[in-house]
């Protein structure tokens, strides 16, 4: 049986996320994805919310399980659940220069390897923060997130009853 941790903020989870999280599915037995908080990064969805949208989103993949990693690090929950890997999506170089040296430090503090996957072209400028930003100006992000992720995120940004371009929906 082998397991790998999937972890990141996903505030929101995007279909590049789940792009990498459904091939991290094809090499390894299981697959928790974990979802951390980033103080660093102030969040828009709750840890409990951002853990429901993804399991929303690949309930057709039993392999998969989500758990909130808080407050501890990253090497301690991959112990904790029996991970021997880390399975990382790569849009370009600022992603690997920002990976890397968390790559490095996790198998310096526990020998956990990191798996770098190279990211989806057609998701290589899909990120939480951009989604959320785009949306909040009242961009068309359809098609870069599931759809129970876009109307929570449509809601959360106050564009409810608007369809994604901005415009009244039928309901008005
Ligand atoms: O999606 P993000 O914000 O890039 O994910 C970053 C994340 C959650 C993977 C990273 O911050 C992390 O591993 N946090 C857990 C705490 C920890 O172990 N920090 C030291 C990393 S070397």
């Amino acid at each position: 049986m082998r397991r790998c941790v999937c972890p990141g903020s996903f505030d929101p989870v995007t279909n590049g996320h789940l792009d990498v999280i459904r091939r991290a599915a094809l090499l390894f037995d299981e697959v928790v994805v974990a979802v951390a908080g980033n103080p660093a990064k102030k969040s828009m969805f709750r840890l409990a919310e951002r853990v429901e949208l993804i399991e929303q989103s690949l309930t057709d993949v039993p392999s998969v399980t989500v758990e909130t990693v808080e407050g501890g690090l990253l090497v301690d929950f991959c112990r904790r659940v029996g991970a021997v890997a880390v399975v990382k999506g790569l849009r370009g170089g600022t992603d690997f220069a920002y990976e890397l040296p968390m790559a490095l430090m996790n198998r310096h503090l526990s020998g956990v390897e990191t798996v770098f996957l190279p990211g989806e072209p057609r998701f290589e400028h899909v990120s939480s923060s951009l989604i959320k930003e785009v949306a909040a100006h009242g961009g068309d992000v359809s098609g870069l997130v599931p759809d129970h992720v876009l109307a929570r995120l449509l809601e959360r940004v106050g564009r409810v009853g608007q369809t994604e371009n901005g415009q009244p929906d039928a309901a008005g």
